[in-house]
């Protein structure tokens, strides 16, 4: 099965746990592309969504989602979201698309999170994909030192603004035995508005879509 068919087998397995009348978050990326072409086909009737990116607003607002601000919402019941590596323990790293930000602000006003890959996301431990980290423009250049100095090996990402007018150091070598730590200290860098570790607070629930079908983790 292509890569491209487990996305929509796992989008589609996601919607077990969206039901009607609810405020849903929704994150970035082609898997949650493929979430949104699902919730559009299952008639679905959502009270509005969160979205972490203008690139998932616009989506949403194509199929008839409303889409609200966070700031006119209270906790959400449901944020949806994909990934770029997911270890056993939930954890994971994000931002391969840039709007790791909103969606950690997203996971974390969220009672539930359901990340949904397909197995080529599975590491026993995270840091093959480089960590994207969001940084103030003029911290660029010291927090790159500072990623140095923990063993990383920072590279700005070309031609890149984030949706808040930020930048991105993707950094590869850090050691993230201990994503829990890393994750605290990367985001004590002055500079840093934080890092694409989400260990602290890992989703909920993993789907994994592989050839066998979707395992559930947690
Ligand atoms: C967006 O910033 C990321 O956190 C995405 O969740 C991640 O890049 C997964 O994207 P794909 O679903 O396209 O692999």
């Amino acid at each position: 099965m292509s890569q491209a068919r487990l996305k929509i087998e796992v989008a589609r397995a996601a919607l077990r746990y969206v039901e009607d009348g609810m405020l849903l978050g929704v994150g970035t990326g082609s898997t949650v592309n493929a979430f949104i072409d699902e919730l559009e086909s299952s008639g679905r009737r959502l009270d509005g969504a969160v979205s972490s990116s203008e690139a998932t607003t616009e989506r949403l607002k194509a199929i008839g989602v409303n889409v609200m601000d966070l700031n006119h919402c209270g906790d959400l019941e449901l944020y949806i979201d994909g990934a770029d590596e997911v270890d056993d323990h939930r954890r994971l790293i994000k931002g391969g698309g840039g709007a790791l930000t909103r969606e950690k602000i997203i996971a974390a006003a969220s009672r539930k999170f359901v990340c949904i890959v397909d197995q080529s996301k599975c590491r026993p431990i995270l840091g093959e994909f480089p960590l994207p980290v969001e940084v103030i423009p003029m911290a660029r250049a010291f927090v790159s030192r500072k990623l140095t100095g923990m063993g990383g090996r920072p590279q700005l990402r070309e031609d890149f603004v984030t949706d808040n007018g930020n930048l991105i150091l993707d950094v590869r070598n850090l050691d993230l035995i201990n994503p829990v730590k890393v994750e605290r200290d990367i985001n004590q860098i002055p500079g840093v508005v934080t890092c694409g570790l989400f260990a602290q607070r890992p989703a909920d629930k993993v789907l994994v879509a592989s050839e066998s079908g979707i395992e559930t983790r947690g």
